[in-house]
């Protein structure tokens, strides 16, 4: 319990969201967020990248990103404009966010496993893994390759969760899902990565779209409930609803 005294959050930019995560990120875990395309992953990863930046008062931690880009899909113009519509200034926000694009999964792994120089240096509070299991996905194909993905797999997350835990920062992964043909009721959709990813990310969100909302479900977490919550996205990044932000003001 002394030990998790030490754990800060890091607001996402919806408050929705926050309250979902019972504050915000935690540092010294892993918050996994998957859904389908367009369901809004990135969107929160490049909200994040901005939020973190914040004083730890305005429910940032004053810190700097690494963002680990495996699918090519970071936008630099995009955090320009989140930032400009949340009030900061763009350019101190770029300086602090480091980018290293990852073109295959032993690339990825090398990166994580230099990530400690990096986050001491530059005073890192978030590392960004968009997406997590992409590559693996694309270079083990077939069921013969199964169980030496799911090693190497196993072996990214726990290097990811140990620097996480070392460093008492948060890490955010994004993934991917696949379709479960075979499940009768409900949303025919699981993450991919299989049990590695899911005993060993801490947080699990399921994000879905619903209409021009989307909505954010913990499917797993060892002390918040199974519930749900929605968000937008827009020029602010990921933001609450408008009907429900104008009913606070
Ligand atoms: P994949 O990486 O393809 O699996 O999807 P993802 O979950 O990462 O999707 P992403 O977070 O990139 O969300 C894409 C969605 O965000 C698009 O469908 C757009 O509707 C929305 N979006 C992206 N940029 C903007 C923007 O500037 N304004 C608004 N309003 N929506 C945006
Ligand atoms: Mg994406």
């Amino acid at each position: 319990l002394t030990r998790r005294r030490n754990i800060t959050r890091i607001s996402t930019g919806s408050k929705n969201i926050d309250d979902l995560l019972g504050g915000g990120i935690e540092t010294w875990a892993i918050t996994e967020f998957y859904g389908e395309f367009g369901a809004g992953k990135t969107q929160i990863c490049h909200t994040l990248c901005c939020t973190v930046q914040q004083s730890i008062p305005d429910g940032g931690l004053d810190g700097g990103v690494v963002y680990i880009d495996t699918e090519g899909t970071f936008r630099p113009e995009r955090i320009m404009e989140i930032a400009q519509n949340r009030g900061f200034n763009p350019e101190d926000i770029l300086s602090r966010i480091m980018v290293a694009r990852a073109y295959n999964s032993a690339h990825q792994e090398l990166i994580v496993k230099d990530l400690g120089k990096m986050i001491e240096k530059h005073k890192v509070k978030l590392v960004i893994v968009d997406s997590a299991v992409a590559h693996y996905r694309a270079e083990f194909l077939g069921r013969g390759t199964l169980a030496e993905r799911q090693q190497r797999l196993n072996r990214f997350m726990h290097n990811l969760l140990r620097t996480a835990e070392i460093y008492n920062i948060a890490v955010v992964m994004t993934n991917q899902v696949q379709s479960a043909p075979d499940s009768f009721f409900g949303d025919p959709t699981r993450a991919t990565g299989g049990h590695v990813v899911a005993h060993t990310s801490t947080y699990r969100i399921y994000l879905r779209k619903a209409g021009k909302n989307r909505i954010a479900r913990m499917i797993d977490s060892p002390y918040h409930p199974e519930r749900d919550a929605v968000f937008m996205l827009n020029e602010r990044g990921i933001n609450d609803p408008a009907e429900e932000t104008s009913k606070r003001k």
